[in-house]
């Protein structure tokens, strides 16, 4: 009984708890990426976590795994069609038509926040996951792609992960070249058909492209020998990828090409990339993205530009948590023998945090937990406050690396 009361308030499978430890890591995986893209002139935005369904469909491709299986989808009370976000990307662009950001191109925004897959949940998959992403919208440039390549290469070294991923990049090459490759592709696999895993079949017929980076090993085999993009692209399409390569080789920027890289959303051309790590087991892409220069017209806006990628902070956080470690702060200890000592310790935590120095008080306990407690918590300096008989108090400072305790005034306590 108490055991079935107890599974029926776990957290939804595929959902997690970010208990305090890793929500650390967390918090220090956004910082770290937010400040870095400001000093690349990123701009904050955030869009809602719901939007109209169409906006998902649209833009994601209705074949996409992450649309034809994976939305939360419900029915609101208005009787709208609603999907919780699966990714950031087609919020970004409907805002960016829905708000007539397009007089303001270019645009370099970056968002953070909770997104939602109903994927089968494994270790670093998860059914509510979080993203930190970032979008240039309004520059055709190869070097846009460059600048975003580059800003994901310095939160990846500032994060310490730079040893332990790969960059893999790829061409899907403009709307000509793709089309000529896909009719190449569907030609080879077709004598295959009934050979191909259940998905694949379906694929062949929708996005036949998808089959090439298919994890069924039978579809491997046949892949193995199927033609290559790269004899597909045309001069546009072969240019730009090669300046690509250029500008990572100029920013010293180590990456490898798969030619089998294709991605699961339907919205890029020219690049697409991923940085995959050996460490996660399935869940390898850390940070993935690309270029999508149909996407703003497919939203209904001007024909745009653009490119991006988003990190799944879940995966970084699995990642650093060994790196993260110490980089714990050392607080202040307030430490009280006696009642009125309480308060005033109460008062001289109050005036440092003001100052915004992390202190602790401690409530509870007796003077020698008090001391213990402080220095599990990697105290580096307490103030000791004391009860006399006369009523008045008595004040010491602890240094905790040393141990050294001398007499202080109320005033020095103050500052400190
Ligand atoms: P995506 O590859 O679908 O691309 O997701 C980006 C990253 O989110 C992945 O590399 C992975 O680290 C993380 N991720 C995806 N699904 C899960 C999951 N179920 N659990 C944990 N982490 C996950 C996009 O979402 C594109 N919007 C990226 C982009 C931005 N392209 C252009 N601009």
């Amino acid at each position: 009984m108490l055991i079935a009361c107890m599974s029926k308030y776990q957290s939804v499978r595929g959902t997690r708890d970010l208990l305090p430890e890793l929500k650390r890591s967390f918090r220090l995986i956004d910082e770290t990426a937010y400040k870095t893209a400001q000093t690349y002139g990123f701009s904050e935005i955030e869009t809602p976590i719901f939007e109209f369904s169409d906006v998902f469909h649209r833009s994601l491709g209705e074949t996409s795994d992450a649309v034809s299986k994976e939305t939360y989808t419900f029915t609101d009370r208005g009787g709208d069609s609603i999907t919780l976000r699966p990714e950031g990307t087609a919020g970004v662009v409907r805002s960016f038509v829905s708000e007539g950001l397009a007089q303001h191109v270019p645009l370099k925004l970056y968002y953070y926040g909770p997104m939602f897959r109903y994927e089968r949940p494994q270790k670093g998959r998860y059914r509510q996951f979080y993203q930190f992403g970032v979008e240039i919208l309004g520059l055709e440039s190869a070097l846009a792609d460059v600048e975003c390549l580059d800003l994901a290469w310095t939160i990846i070294k500032k994060l310490k992960l730079s040893e332990r991923c790969i960059l893999e990049i790829n061409t899907l090459g403009d709307v000509q070249s793709r089309n000529r490759y896909r009719q190449a592709l569907v030609a080879y696999l077709t004598p295959y058909k009934t050979e191909l895993s259940a998905d694949s079949q379906v694929r062949l017929e929708k996005n036949p492209l998808r089959i090439l980076d298919s994890k069924d090993e039978g579809d491997k085999k046949i892949v193995a020998n199927a033609p290559l993009m790269e004899n597909y692209l045309n001069e546009t399409s072969k240019k730009f990828f090669d300046d690509v390569q250029q500008g990572l080789k100029n920013l010293n920027i180590p990456y490898k090409i798969n030619p089998k890289l294709v991605r699961g959303l339907d919205y890029y051309c020219h690049t697409v990339f991923e940085f995959t790590t050996t460490e996660l087991g399935a869940q390898g892409a850390i940070l993935s993205g690309g270029r999508y220069d149909g996407l703003v017209e497919m939203l209904g806006g001007p024909k745009t530009a653009g490119v991006g990628w988003a990190a799944g902070v879940d995966r970084l956080a699995d990642l650093c948590a060994v790196n993260l470690e110490n980089q714990k702060v050392a607080p202040i200890s307030f430490i009280a023998n006696g009642e009125n000592a309480l308060k005033e310790a109460v008062r001289l935590a109050s005036l440092a945090r003001n100052r915004n120095q992390y202190c602790e008080v401690f409530l509870t306990g007796n003077f020698k937990k008090k001391l213990e407690k402080a220095n599990k918590l990697g105290t580096s300096k307490a103030v000791l406050i004391f009860d006399q008989e006369n009523g008045s108090l008595e004040y010491k400072i602890k240094d905790f690396t040393t141990g050294e305790e001398k007499a202080a005034t109320q005033a020095e306590a103050e500052k400190i």
